[in-house]
């Protein structure tokens, strides 16, 4: 017997301080806290219901998918891990999950397609389990928001952040590695409605997963560092967003992103994610602030494309500018969000 289908649409985020490496021999434990900002149009839409049978079956952008396909084997770990934990609970265990998932983005190429999707593979499975489109009567049946986000964390990192709506911050590292961890809107959305205009230089997918590269960070001389500067990150970025002062938010988040990618580039087995039109297209952004007065900044996850954060009255000359600029494949203009919602299929 089959049960009713539940849909969640999640969007990703983009990090403004980057959860970046693991602590080793932990729960997929953050190496230290990020925050990041919810986006709105960039989602995972996944629908779920629970059938009779022994194993999950998940199709991907339309195409059936596998335990051992690529796409497939991160999903399936995490459907896994929703089983194992729902052994726990009453009236959540027992079926196979039938899934259906596709982005409306590129993915693996750093747009964080992981985080919207596992964050809404999470909510929808756990709709499946206790039959409701309500988040109100999730929580009281044991999934809560915070409760949903660490599981979501577990599947990937950055999806814990996805499941708030706004600005994000998910408290980690050595000084917060307990489990469950905390992961808590900082502000609404409606606090800043900043832009993230994405400009897509390339859709194939990354060389190195971002499970790789957050083992091998640790070997850089930089990493270190790294991790001793970012309180005073954090709090500079926390600072900038509290006051809306674009100026200082940029300043803060190019460093950031910069920094992140250093560590990568200085690892012993170097892993470089921007591309040369990346870095040009970085370079380019600084010389139109000098230039023109526009108020845009850079930040980059693990892929080649730029994101560009700004507030909402710099769009059209922002827009104007990279119309000269070559190689930009698409442009897209997403703005921050209030998070995932939860429907009847
Ligand atoms: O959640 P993961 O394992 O895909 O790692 C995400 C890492 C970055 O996107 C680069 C940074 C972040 O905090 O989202």
């Amino acid at each position: 017997m089959t049960s009713k289908a539940y849909t969640v649409r999640a969007p990703s985020n983009i990090a403004l301080v980057k959860y970046w490496g693991k602590l080793p021999n932990h729960n997929q434990v953050a190496a230290n806290s990020s925050l990041s900002m919810t986006l709105s149009h960039c989602e995972a839409v996944t629908t779920c219901q629970l059938v009779d049978g022994e194993e999950h079956t998940v199709s991907f952008g339309g195409t059936a998918v596998t335990r051992d396909h690529k796409a497939g084997a991160k999903i399936f770990r995490h459907l896994d891990r929703m089983a194992a934990f729902g052994q726990k609970l009453d009236g959540c265990s027992g079926k196979a999950f039938a899934v259906q998932t596709y982005n409306t983005f590129p993915t693996s190429a750093g747009i964080a397609s992981s985080a919207a999707g596992l964050c809404a593979l999470t909510v929808a499975a756990a709709a499946a389990w206790r039959d409701t489109d309500c988040w109100h009567r999730l929580a009281e049946q044991g999934f809560n928001r915070p409760l949903l986000a660490d599981l979501a964390r577990q599947g990937s990192g950055s999806a814990g952040r996805s499941m708030f709506g706004g600005f994000v911050t998910w408290q980690s590292g050595e000084a917060a590695k307990a489990e469950p961890q905390t992961i808590e809107p900082l502000w609404p959305a409606e606090h800043w409605p900043l832009c993230d205009t994405i400009a897509v230089l390339s859709t194939r997918e990354k060389a190195v997963s971002s499970t790789d590269a957050h083992r091998e960070v640790w070997t850089s001389p930089l990493f270190e560092l790294r991790l001793a500067s970012l309180p005073q990150t954090l709090a500079t970025v926390k600072r900038a967003i509290a006051d809306r002062d674009i100026e200082a938010l940029g300043e803060a988040i190019e460093q950031e992103a910069v920094n992140m990618h250093s560590v990568s580039m200085t690892a012993q087995q170097p892993i470089t994610f921007p591309s040369t039109a990346s870095f040009a297209l970085m370079t380019a952004l600084k010389r139109w602030r000098q230039k023109t007065g526009l108020r845009a900044y850079f930040t980059l996850d693990a892929g080649e494309n730029v994101h560009i954060i700004h507030e909402p009255r710099e769009l059209p000359a922002l827009k104007r500018q990279l119309a000269e600029f070559p190689g930009i494949s698409e442009l897209i203009c997403d703005t921050i969000g209030a998070g995932p919602t939860l429907s009847r299929a």
